[in-house]
């Protein structure tokens, strides 16, 4: 019998690419109701100390002006959750201290936005100001200690650092980068007497639901959060942010719907950023290039009051096979608007040191920068000893550097030319960690015959609809154009953030979960039903295509779900299902493979170490010697992901990470003052890679799906960043002979290193 046609793995256009292209996808800055009423925020224009009078007469008495809230009136908040990790600060407009320039301190609500522009405006606020601490060495500075963060410990670093053949001992920095996506962020709330209705741009619905539940004292089932389109995030929609409670209190005041818009200037004060770090690398080897020592002490920086997880060195620790390591990473608390994750958080910092350390090394030993990566592989997870999931790094050097023509490289810096240009050859290793949170999915055939799967996840432009529209579309053997796939909603099945690159092997696998046992329910029906040509049949002994169970050794013994439904008298089946973190997977997994049902048993956490993605970098830099500008003039990315579900939209995954890399390396830096306030608040200031700085990209997928996920995915949506700013900083290197290890590399410090 013929097999099924199958659409995983496949290039597929986005399924809601109509929608976002014809301006009717709804993000939440498009969200109208009757009677909207809108929110502007006054913020502070200290970085610390205690606000002293809040004058509100003029702007009470403004045209329009339905209310105006500060600590001096709002009602009590509770103290809820912003992310996972627990203690948070307090909500908004709760005491009268400022912890960082640009703090939330007033807000009014008007009936129009214009009003409440010009009412804001009115509002005086005087501040005691007190001394802000702004930097990692102020004796002021208090650091963090959470136990989510130990520092990573093997052999003993000092004395294999002493006892090196070879060594590197360097200090790189990264600025801080912001988030900077382009939909500005928004919230729409609504309450109908204790229940809410809010639009958020989120990527992380029950994150909002729960926290908001929390603050305000209700039930949060009686709150429903809704982002069926996130408009970009970057990391910056996985915390819930003063903003959001702030809307929800302004349509409780008012009792009316509220919309609050954050400017362009608020996206860089009140959503986070990507903390500055300064970090110290040594790096030991034996003259054969073999790494005896890693030493990697990273310092970086998160809000007042604040115990966000970020740290740099966890995946130093696990980068190459070498006894001595020592991994640690210390944030300090500063008067700074509160850091958060920006994509690959930590990975992406730390990556840019150590990547740059290893291709020091590698000219310090004379040793091709490939050639060194290699000899010092971690064919095991250098922690645990445990043999990887899935590992195809090997291969990401070898089919990468054969794609990008590596061999046509002269290995000695500033040798190569084209015409007045200095031409430099720069690599990479790039690796992102493995999460995979449980996740809940839900999944229902209809009479029609068509199919609604749905969880409360977000898509944030990574093709999440896409992907799952074609996962179940497999799974039940029903064709692509049948499914419909639903997310960004709190009243769908509980999901987590779209976050840590974990949604598509989390969801995937609930996803699977759902349709192999709404299959099993079909299954359950007719097995058992005389009058069903598949009476008898077993998971084991049927295959679903074309919208029907067959049985797989007899083509003339079928029936579709629409003639089993309308048997049964039933208008639809649905079935909810929950996929598990690895080593929690139930040995009786299920699995779809090509229309058929084949049980999955993953590899228990005591056997193999989980796996993330891996991937390497090839770049090409042209230098003009005169003006020390850099272009990357192309890019090849070798990416071990796992299985690989739609190799357009993963292939796009790819290029934005390395676009985002590009942007890190040579661009993007926020600037703070002495004061701690940020100044370059726009996008015509705070510089990110356009079109003109991006090259011919090219990426190709190798290896297998992973072994201890069934879906057999990894996470790619932040591998590519990593490891990115090291290639180009190394081909900076290659091309002029001069290491900048300070990001961005900037024309004024090759310029000033080069002159
Ligand atoms: Mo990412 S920082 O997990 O959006």
């Amino acid at each position: 019998m013929s097999a099924a046609t199958m659409v995983v793995g496949t290039d597929r256009d986005r399924v809601d690419g109509r929608l976002k292209v014809t301006g009717t996808a709804t993000y939440p800055i498009d969200v109208n109701l009757p009677e909207l009423a809108h929110a502007v925020l006054v913020q502070s224009t200290v970085s610390s100390g205690r606000i002293g009078r809040v004058v509100v007469d003029a702007a009470e008495r403004a045209p329009g002006v339905l209310s105006v809230v500060s600590h001096v009136n709002a009602p009590p908040l509770a103290r809820a959750a912003m992310t996972p990790l627990g203690p948070s600060p307090l909500p908004p407009f709760q005491t009268d201290v400022v912890r960082h320039y640009g703090q939330h301190v007033a807000m009014v609500v008007a009936e129009t936005l214009e009003q409440a522009q010009a009412a804001a405006a009115l509002i005086e606020v005087t501040y005691q100001p007190g001394p802000p601490v702004l930097a990692f060495d102020d004796p002021h500075a208090s650091s963090v200690s959470s136990p989510a963060t130990p520092d990573h410990v093997r052999g003993d670093v000092s004395k294999a650092l002493h006892a090196a053949d070879v060594k590197v001992s360097e200090t790189y920095t990264t600025a801080a980068n912001t988030n900077s996506p382009i939909g500005l962020f928004a919230t729409v709330a609504v309450w109908h007497g204790d229940r809410l209705s809010i639009h958020d741009t989120t990527q992380w619905p029950h994150g909002v639901r729960d926290s908001l539940a929390t603050a305000f004292g209700v039930d949060p089932r009686e709150i429903r959060v809704l982002v069926p389109f996130v408009g970009g995030a970057f990391g910056a929609g996985l915390r819930v942010w003063p903003h959001v409670a702030l809307t929800a209190l302004a349509a409780r005041i008012t009792k009316r719907p509220v919309k609050l818009v954050l400017t362009r200037a608020q996206m860089f004060t009140s959503i986070g950023h990507r903390p500055n770090t300064v970090q110290q690398v040594s790096l030991g080897a034996t003259r054969d290039g073999r790494l005896t020592a890693i030493e990697h002490v990273a310092t970086s920086s998160l809000g007042m009051e604040d115990e966000l997880f970020n740290p740099i060195t966890p995946g130093t620790a696990e980068s190459y096979a070498c006894p001595n390591v020592s991994a640690r990473a210390t944030q300090f608390h500063l008067n700074i608007p509160p850091p958060t994750w920006m994509r690959a958080p930590g990975e992406a910092e730390g990556s840019f040191a150590l990547e740059s350390a290893m291709d020091e090394l590698s000219y310090a030993l004379g040793i091709d920068p490939i050639e060194l990566r290699s000899r010092n592989h971690a064919t095991v997870n250098p922690e645990t000893g445990l043999p990887w999931s899935s590992d195809a790094l090997l291969e990401c050097y070898r089919r990468g550097a054969e794609r990008f023509g590596w061999s046509s490289r002269n290995p000695k810096p500033a040798s190569m030319r084209n015409g007045h240009l200095l031409v430099g050859y720069g690599m990479a290793r790039a690796a992102l960690g493995a999460y995979q949170p449980a996740c809940k999915a839900i999944a229902s055939i209809r009479r029609d015959g068509t199919a609604f799967v749905r969880s409360g996840a977000t898509d944030i432009g990574t093709g999440t609809y896409t992907v799952m529209t074609m996962l179940a579309a497999d799974c039940l053997g029903v064709p692509v154009e049948h499914v419909q796939f639903g997310l960004g909603d709190s009243a769908m099945p509980k999901a987590p953030q779209e976050g840590g690159s974990g949604l598509t092997g989390a969801l995937g696998n609930a996803v699977q979960a759902a349709c192999v046992d709404l299959v099993r329910a079909f299954v359950d029906l007719v097995k058992g039903d005389p009058s069903s040509p598949l009476k008898g049949c077993t998971m084991q002994r049927i295959t679903v295509r074309d919208g029907a169970i067959h049985m797989t050794d007899d083509p003339s013994r079928f029936e579709t779900y629409v003639a089993i439904l309308t048997r049964n008298n039933l208008p639809q089946l649905t079935i909810e299902s929950e996929s598990a973190p690895p080593g929690e997977t139930s040995s009786s997994t299920m699995m779809a493979q090509g229309g058929r049902f084949v049980p999955f048993t993953a590899p228990s956490t005591g056997a193999r170490a989980h796996a993330g993605s891996f991937a390497a970098h090839f770049v090409e830099v042209h230098v003009d010697p005169d003006l020390s500008t850099v272009r990357v003039a192309r890019i090849v990315s070798a990416v071990d992901g796992g299985r690989i579900l739609n190799t357009k939209t993963a292939r796009s995954q790819i290029i934005g990470g390395i676009v985002g890399g590009i942007g890190m390396a040579l661009f993007e830096e926020t600037v703070s003052d002495r004061t701690g306030r940020q100044v370059n608040t726009s996008l015509g200031d705070y510089i990110v890679a356009v079109n003109a700085d991006v090259p011919e990209i090219d990426v190709l997928f190798v290896g297998q799906p992973d072994s201890m996920s069934p879906v057999g995915t990894k996470g790619i949506g932040e591998l590519a960043i990593t490891g990115m700013a090291a290639a180009i900083a190394n081909a900076v290197y290659h091309a002029t002979a001069v290491r900048v290890r300070s990001l961005p590399i900037s024309i004024d410090k090759l310029f000033e290193r080069y002159a």
